[in-house]
């Protein structure tokens, strides 16, 4: 059985008198050690299925198995205690580290939070062991973030989601704000703890070089859904959804934008509360007939490995 099946996820948001569907029947499952990564544009989707994975969010509909744990019927008391198998790194690392605390009180919190009975002295002790697994030393435990650069800050915050000994960590665009060389050292780093401590991720990331070479498997996504799902490398090498087509033609190995993918789509994204009877990039797709704006269109296998939401695609494929 996998670490994460997420089955059927929905997730709505109120914005004024209209209802965002941010999340439309999501569903993936992740095996132990391995890797999927979500990519799309910017309001996709993306960080609510990491915070619905997180238990941070409910979802309207579907659930979330979590090590053969239900999270979504949890009471929050249940949840509280799995939650430490869970974390996350986020995108931006000064803004998700308090900057009044010091790094040893940063690191630490989560133990304080999740296992209080831990003195002070063990606290400490494993502060310093997961500070050097990150690469730093117990010469930075009395310093605050602002006196640290972009990329040690950025190992506070993975040493602090690794305090936990967590199974499944989410990451949320973890190198998008460091330059490059410093994203290559801190995503070599990543491999090398999910090496050693078998750890499970599910990537959120616009780096499209850096999922390919990151991921066991991706999903595409688009207003709230997958388009596409299956291996990352054979789907960045050869995309197969009109949508994936044109979010990976857009870039090589920079980030995509919502221009140069409307450059190869027609007309602009439409306004999140939009509600599609079929599917959602009807209005854009180069390749539509009126039979894809009538009735939901899911996900379905294409290989042994991939799947698309696409009813031409078979079509497509055969064509070739
Ligand atoms: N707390 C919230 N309240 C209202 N709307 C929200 C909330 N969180 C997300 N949304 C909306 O849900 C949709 C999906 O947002 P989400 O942050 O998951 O996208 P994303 O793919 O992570 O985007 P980005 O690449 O910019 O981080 C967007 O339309 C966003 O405005
Ligand atoms: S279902 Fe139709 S509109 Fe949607 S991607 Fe396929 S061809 Fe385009
Ligand atoms: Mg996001």
């Amino acid at each position: 059985m996998a670490l994460l099946e997420v089955s059927g996820i929905t997730k709505d948001f109120r914005r004024g008198k209209k209802t965002v569907r941010a999340v439309d029947d999501v569903s993936f499952s992740i095996e132990q050690g391995q890797t999927m990564s979500l990519i799309g544009e910017s309001g996709s989707g993306k960080s609510t299925v990491g915070r619905i994975v997180l238990g941070l969010l409910k979802p309207e509909q579907g659930n979330v198995v979590f090590d053969g744990k239900d999270l979504t019927s949890m009471s929050p008391r249940e949840l509280r205690r799995v939650r430490s198998d869970l974390s996350v790194v986020f995108q931006e690392p000064y803004e998700s580290l308090n900057p009044r605390m010091t790094v040893e009180s940063i690191i630490g919190e989560p133990i304080s939070i999740f296992s209080p009975e831990v003195s002070r002295t063990e606290r400490r002790d494993r502060v310093v062991s997961v500070l050097e697994e990150v690469g730093l030393s117990s010469a930075v435990l009395k310093r605050h973030p602002a006196d640290m650069s972009g990329g040690q800050q950025q190992r506070i915050g993975i040493a602090r989601a690794l305090i936990v000994n967590p199974k499944l960590i989410v990451l949320d665009e973890p190198t998008s704000s460091l330059d490059l060389t410093v994203r290559a050292t801190i995503l070599n780093l990543l491999k090398d703890l999910q090496k050693s401590h078998n750890l499970t991720y599910l990537f959120i990331s616009h780096d499209i070089a850096t999922v390919r070479f990151f991921s066991n498997t991706t999903a595409v996504m688009y207003m709230g859904r997958f388009m596409e799902t299956g291996p990352a490398a054979q789907i960045i090498d050869e995309p197969q959804h009109p949508y994936s087509v044109a979010l990976l033609s857009s870039t090589l190995s920079v980030d995509p934008d919502e221009k140069s993918v409307s450059k190869r789509l027609s007309g602009d994204i439409p306004s999140p509360a939009t509600v599609f009877p079929g599917c959602p990039l009807y209005s854009r797709c180069p390749i539509a007939i009126p039979e894809c704006n009538e009735t939901p269109v899911p996900l379905r296998a294409i290989t042994d490995e991939r799947s698309a939401a696409c009813i031409r695609l078979e079509q497509k494929v055969a064509a070739r």
